[in-house]
């Protein structure tokens, strides 16, 4: 049984390797787009998965978690604002390296975040069987939205976010 914190830490190695592989692709945009677009999509599919199997549970776990759970989404915010930078700008354009540019920034330091302060958090106030249980739901739900598949890739608002989940 998965463990959701093992699954969140591998999607973010994940998202590591290919950010420094597409810095590598700088002069090839076609290879770059390519990797780009499973990279964006996945950045989508991994958001919403924490959106609905992570944070309302950390909200629910530790106490006083309201503002990093604010935070968090805010990032997720960002990061699809870049992503949604880079869709509406020429592929290899200075505008679409940029949004590329927008949701590396945004997403490094979310990742930073999560590691430093939320997923220990969660890890010591949730029984192991309560994180094997997101886990395949986490896991699930990546399955179920491969591609970004049935996601907007819209916004949400950070404050309705913590209200309706539990803040
Ligand atoms: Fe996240």
């Amino acid at each position: 049984m998965p463990d959701v914190i093992r699954l969140i830490l591998d999607d973010h190695e994940w998202f590591r390797s290919r950010f420094a592989r597409l810095a590598e692709l700088r002069a090839d945009p076609q290879a770059a787009n390519e990797v780009w677009l499973g990279l964006a999509a996945r950045l989508e599919t991994h958001a919403s998965a924490e959106e609905e199997h992570f944070y309302p549970a950390l909200l629910q776990q530790v106490e006083g978690s309201e503002d990093e759970t604010r935070d968090a989404i805010g990032d997720h915010d960002e990061i699809r604002q870049g992503i949604r930078r880079a869709a509406a700008a020429e592929v290899g354009s200075d505008e679409w390296w940029a949004g590329i540019q927008d949701a590396r920034e945004a997403n490094d330091e979310h990742l930073d975040e999560e590691e430093h302060d939320d997923l220990p958090d969660f890890l010591r106030a949730a029984s192991l069987e309560l994180r094997q249980e997101l886990g395949a739901r986490f896991a699930g739900f990546e399955d179920e939205h491969r591609g970004a598949r049935g996601l907007s890739g819209a916004d949400k608002d950070p404050d309705e976010y913590v209200s309706e989940h539990g803040g």
